[in-house]
């Protein structure tokens, strides 16, 4: 079997057993335990879930901050969790807890190839959350991929505007590789914002722009295990 192959279906094999298990998946980010990362799984979602309310309310209140804006409810997340978020075997979002497991934001890992992955859907929803969670937390997730997943390359988009993210990104080592004028494109009651597929006047006619942000393996102090 040729390497890359063997290495996805590793890959595959480790995200649907962590999804599919029976037992919480933490990722401690110290040995005191002070934050975990505590991944989502089958057995949390249901319709009156904390992870599914949690969701739907972070993403009604940062929905600005994404590049699909539309309105959320119970439902509709609860849907996009059983339809395609569980069976995917690309996609593990991590809610960032305190040392009480209170939940005070999320952030996700997801198109996870032999050689890169993306992250994002990084939402931080609790205002009371810890200074600097949010940066211990992308730090440890990115130990998390390098160590199990066996990419070189983490990647991610964010709007121009959103500096407090592109601050967080920084923060942890990922570097502006791509600038990408965006169009709104309108439908119902979703507004999204795509790359604009004739460059020529892009830079004129754009709406927003995007950044393409890459982070690459390098060596860790975090302190994390599996709990
Ligand atoms: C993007 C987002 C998650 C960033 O969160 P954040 O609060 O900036 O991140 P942190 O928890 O790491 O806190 C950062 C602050 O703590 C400080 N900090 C970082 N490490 C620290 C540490 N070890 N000790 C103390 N302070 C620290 C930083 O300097 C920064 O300070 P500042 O806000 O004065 O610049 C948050 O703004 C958010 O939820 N935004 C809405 C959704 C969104 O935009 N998502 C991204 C879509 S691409």
């Amino acid at each position: 079997m040729p390497p890359l192959v063997s290495i996805m279906k590793k890959t595959i094999n480790y995200i649907q057993n962590i999804k599919e298990s029976s037992i919480s998946y933490r990722v401690q980010l110290s040995k005191n335990r002070v934050m975990s990362l505590n991944a989502l799984q089958a057995k949390d979602i249901s319709i009156d879930s904390e992870y599914v309310k949690l969701l739907t309310k972070w993403r009604n209140i940062h929905y600005k901050w994404f590049f699909s804006w539309v309105k959320v409810t119970h439902e509709s997340t609860y849907g996009w969790l059983k339809q395609y978020y569980v069976p995917s075997p690309s996609d593990i979002i991590f809610f960032i807890e305190d040392k009480k497991y209170n939940k005070f934001g999320c952030m996700a890992v997801y198109n996870i190839s032999a050689n890169s992955c993306e992250v994002g859907r990084f939402m931080k929803g609790d205002s009371n959350a810890p200074k600097g969670g949010m940066t211990v937390a992308l730090n440890s997730m990115l130990n998390w991929i390098y160590n199990n997943l066996k990419v070189d390359t983490v990647y991610l988009e964010v709007f121009e505007s959103n500096i407090q993210a592109i601050k967080l990104y920084q923060r942890c080592g990922f570097v502006i590789k791509k600038r990408i004028p965006l169009e709104v494109i309108e439908n119902d009651n979703t507004k999204s914002f795509q790359p604009i597929q004739d460059a020529q006047d892009s830079e004129l006619t754009a709406h927003a722009f995007a950044l393409q942000m890459e982070h690459k393996q390098q060596d860790s102090t975090i302190d994390s295990s599996h709990q």
